[in-house]
């Protein structure tokens, strides 16, 4: 589970808030969308739930307990172990193969290098990217990357797994793929899925939607 508890969030001290008094709860064993026009926040409402930010005002919880304001290697360490996070454009090392990208970030998870190896190509072969396993990254599509992008938030098995616009690049069937992948890994091992779309067919897939309006309206209602 993670929530977002009375959150503000500023760039700079002297410009307005992007996130003024936002509450969010994303529930365990659900994918949700959340939705909202370009510049409104979205990407940075996931790096504070992804703890790559921290807030001026308000807590970040992760199940259940406070863990914004911890220290940075405290946050980095449970960001490793806990969150798998899909960036809006893939973030992939480009001078590392394939594989290595998508293994590489799930050794501080302390599972076993075998079983994050296996599970790493039982993931690329369902998102029939096998045949680029030991390819360079930077020789993929912008859609084969975001695919592996994902790859990589999955062989974690995290307990929250937040997706920035993981299907912008990919057709229609592809997209249809991710959005049911994430919500099986949600319903089947209870992982609590957050993911920005902009398309109302992919939104219309997963268990609740968030206007990025509602929780601003939310806001200015608070006290
Ligand atoms: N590193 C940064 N420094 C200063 N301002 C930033 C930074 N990143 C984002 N912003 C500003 O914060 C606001 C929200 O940006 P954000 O990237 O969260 O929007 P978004 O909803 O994800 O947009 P999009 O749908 O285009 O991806 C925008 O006004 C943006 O200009
Ligand atoms: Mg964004």
């Amino acid at each position: 589970m993670i929530a977002l508890r009375d959150v503000t969030f500023q760039y700079r001290s002297d410009s307005t808030p992007v996130l003024d008094g936002v509450d969010l709860t994303l529930a365990p064993g659900a994918l949700t969308a959340l939705r909202g026009p370009s510049g409104c926040g979205k990407s940075t409402l996931m790096y504070l739930c992804g703890l790559m930010l921290t807030p001026q005002d308000g807590e970040v919880l992760l199940n259940g307990r406070t863990v914004s304001h911890l220290p940075d290697r405290h946050r980095s360490r449970l960001r490793a172990a806990s969150i798998g996070f899909v960036f809006q454009d893939a973030m992939l090392d480009t001078t590392r193969s394939v594989i290595d990208n998508v293994t590489e970030g799930a050794a501080f998870t302390g599972r076993a290098p075998r079983d994050i190896a296996a599970r790493a190509h039982a993931l690329l072969a369902e998102f029939e990217l096998s045949d680029h396993a030991r390819a360079k990254a930077s020789s993929l599509s912008g859609g084969q990357s975001q695919r592996v992008a994902l790859c990589r938030a999955l062989v974690k098995a995290p307990t929250v797994i937040l997706a920035d616009e993981p299907s912008g690049n990919l057709d229609r069937a592809n997209g249809d793929r991710v959005v049911d992948r994430l919500r099986d890994e949600a319903h089947r091992h209870g992982t609590s899925v957050l993911v920005v779309t902009h398309d109302d067919r992919l939104a219309a897939r997963c268990d609740a939607s968030i206007e990025f309006e509602v929780l601003s309206a939310h806001r200015s209602a608070a006290p």
